[in-house]
């Protein structure tokens, strides 16, 4: 005898497993295949806490009824837990009739549900197993077992997908299961260890911040975060590790302070979900505070946006809490979640990160270039600052500059570092711009032609090794390249000065190479080093504009005619430039 699900009318678990094992027994008999597809909702709790359960009852109803309407008769469906769906296939052809089985559930499952007034929207992320299965053998168990493991895949590739199991599947999940049992012994091993990733003033590149950025090195050799950090999430080891980190973050912000005082760089920490839920968080790190004696102001709390979705309320009592010990609030990746005006209002939130993904297709894509605008003006509107991650070239920095937004974290200024190194980076910084220490500052100016057009790949990679090389030898200033020309100011110590130019006028890339100034300089006029292409439309708009009464754009060989004139020009092209 069948049973029934009393919600939805479909097979309930029973149900399901009596007709698993009789199906199984047909295909062994007829030597045919019998695959189990298993749906899971993703997020169903989150519409139950959102929208009260009569509704996820109600949604659940129907997409029982649109499985139940796209299943063959000779196919079962079942509900086998409060969001997750199981349907039988007998007599399975091929892979590909799974797949596009699949496919049509998902296009069932994402179709809006109407429940009275509102309107619900859900994604499911499907496993598939069959009999052919290496290792599957015909046990209901085992099917189902490997099923869950490949719907398990499914959620972790984001949802809204679906996926067969497979052996590599299964080592997959064997590996996270060492790596879940590894992080809970890896504070105890001191196998983690802080970086720093400086955050920099868009205009001038000076550090004002940096993010700490956990690191993880067990015996076996690193391990990336993108991997660790979802393990440490669902085992529950975050717990643990994020105080830890709070403390270095605390550590790094007592160090700095003493080294440069209120011109000490802040730092921004992550803080996972799971540590928002944990209700003793804000009085362990009020400890933590107070054994370190760190300035909580001059300490950042990044928070991603998706993680506010659920449960807001609950999560909210607790920034509040966080807030009130006089910690700031970072909203990370912002711009790919969903939070609404109303609810970035009602957070403590100081500075919004602009996610990486829009920063990335700036130069491409007018789009993405659209919502950066937007979300600027939106953090401006509110009086909060804006942090661009990312960031990755001069094109993207200059455009970001343009939009008017404050901070970039990126590898085109630093990646991220270890402690010491950051201390070095800020102790240089310091150098330049204090003009005591900057005796025998020396500068040059030249320009040349390029020998033939460079691609944008070979300008990709002046950029890269002119950038390492200069930053070794202490030279700052800035490279033109328009119309097949180069202007280039270059500054720094008199020696490096001269013995880069030489190696320039070395290169066979360009010819013509002509000194238009040189001479020792008081003080640095460019803060880092930096190229500039002519499709940088920022900096045209920075630069100085000589359409006015010059009908044709001028030739930099023009410019150069007049040295003056031709300093004025490179010096303008940079809008941090202070006269
Ligand atoms: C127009 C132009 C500008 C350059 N600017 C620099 C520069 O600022 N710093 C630098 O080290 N190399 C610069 N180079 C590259 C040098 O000519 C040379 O190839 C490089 O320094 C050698 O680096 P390597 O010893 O790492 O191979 C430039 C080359 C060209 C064509």
């Amino acid at each position: 005898m069948s049973t029934f699900d009393p919600l939805t009318g479909v097979a309930d678990r029973p149900g399901f497993r009596e007709g698993l094992r009789g199906a199984l027994q047909r295909s062994q008999r007829a030597g045919a295949q019998v695959a189990l597809v298993l749906i899971n909702l993703d997020a169903f709790q989150a519409i139950n806490d959102l929208h009260g359960q009569d509704c996820g009852d109600a949604l659940l109803r129907e997409i029982a009824r649109r499985l139940q309407h796209l299943a063959r008769a000779s196919e079962l469906v079942a509900r086998l837990g409060a969001d997750e769906f199981g349907i039988v296939c007998e007599q399975v052809a091929a892979p590909t009739d799974l797949a596009a089985l699949a496919e049509r559930i998902m296009g069932a499952v994402r179709t809006p549900v109407e429940v009275g007034e509102v309107t619900i929207t859900v994604t499911a992320s499907i496993g598939i197993a069959a009999t052919s299965d290496a290792g599957a053998g015909d046990s209901s168990d085992e099917l189902l077992r490997f099923a869950k493991t490949a719907m398990q895949a499914a959620r972790q590739a984001g949802g809204d997908g679906w996926q067969f199991f497979n052996p590599q599947m299964h080592e997959r999940a064997l590996h996270r299961m060492d790596l879940a049992h590894g992080l809970q012994l890896a504070l105890e091993r001191e196998e983690l260890a802080p970086r720093f990733q400086p955050i920099v003033e868009a205009g001038s590149g000076r550090i004002v911040g940096a993010e700490l950025l956990l690191r993880w090195f067990p015996q076996q050799g690193e391990i990336s975060p993108v991997e660790f950090i979802p393990i440490a999430e669902a085992s529950g080891s975050v717990i643990a590790i994020g105080a830890w980190v709070f403390r270095q973050a605390c550590l790094a912000e007592r160090d700095w302070h003493r080294r440069w005082g209120e011109t000490a760089p802040y730092v921004s920490v992550n803080v996972s979900v799971r540590q928002l839920d944990d209700p003793a968080l804000a009085d362990v790190f009020a400890d933590i505070l107070r054994d370190t004696g760190a300035d909580p102001d001059r300490l950042l709390l990044e928070i991603t946006e998706s993680m506010l979705m659920v449960d807001i309320d609950a999560k909210l009592r607790v920034l509040d809490q966080l807030a009130g010990m006089g910690l700031r609030m970072a909203m990370d990746d912002f711009g790919t979640g969903y939070s609404s005006l109303a609810q970035l209002a009602r957070l403590p939130v100081d500075v919004l990160k602009i996610d990486r993904s829009f920063i990335q297709d700036i130069a491409e894509s007018g789009e993405s270039r659209a919502v950066v605008e937007a979300v600027v003006g939106l953090g401006r509107a509110l009086g909060l600052k804006l942090v661009a991650e990312g960031v990755e070239t001069a094109a993207q920095q200059l455009e970001l500059c343009g939009y008017g937004c404050d901070l970039i974290q990126g590898y085109y200024f630093y990646r991220p570092m270890p402690a010491d190194q950051m201390v070095e980076a800020v102790e240089r910084q310091t150098a330049l711009v204090e003009p005591s220490k900057a005796t025998g500052l020396y500068f040059l100016l030249y320009v040349s032609e390029a020998v033939a057009p460079l691609s944008p790949q070979q300008l990709d990679q002046l950029l890269h090794r002119t950038r390492a090389n200069n930053a070794r030898a202490g030279i700052t200033g800035c490279l033109l390249y328009e119309n097949g020309r180069f202007m280039q100011m270059l500054e720094g110590e008199r020696g490096a000065v001269l013995e880069t130019f030489e190696r320039i006028r070395n290169n066979h890339m360009h010819a013509g190479v002509r000194v238009v100034m040189k001479a020792p300089a008081r003080r640095r006029i460019f803060t880092h080093w930096s190229m500039l292409l002519p499709d940088d439309t920022a900096a045209r708009r920075d630069g100085p504009d000589f359409h006015g009464w010059q009908a044709q754009p001028m030739e930099f060989d023009v410019l150069a005619e007049d040295a003056r004139v031709c300093y004025a020009f490179i010096t303008a092209c940079v809008p941090d430039v202070k006269h």
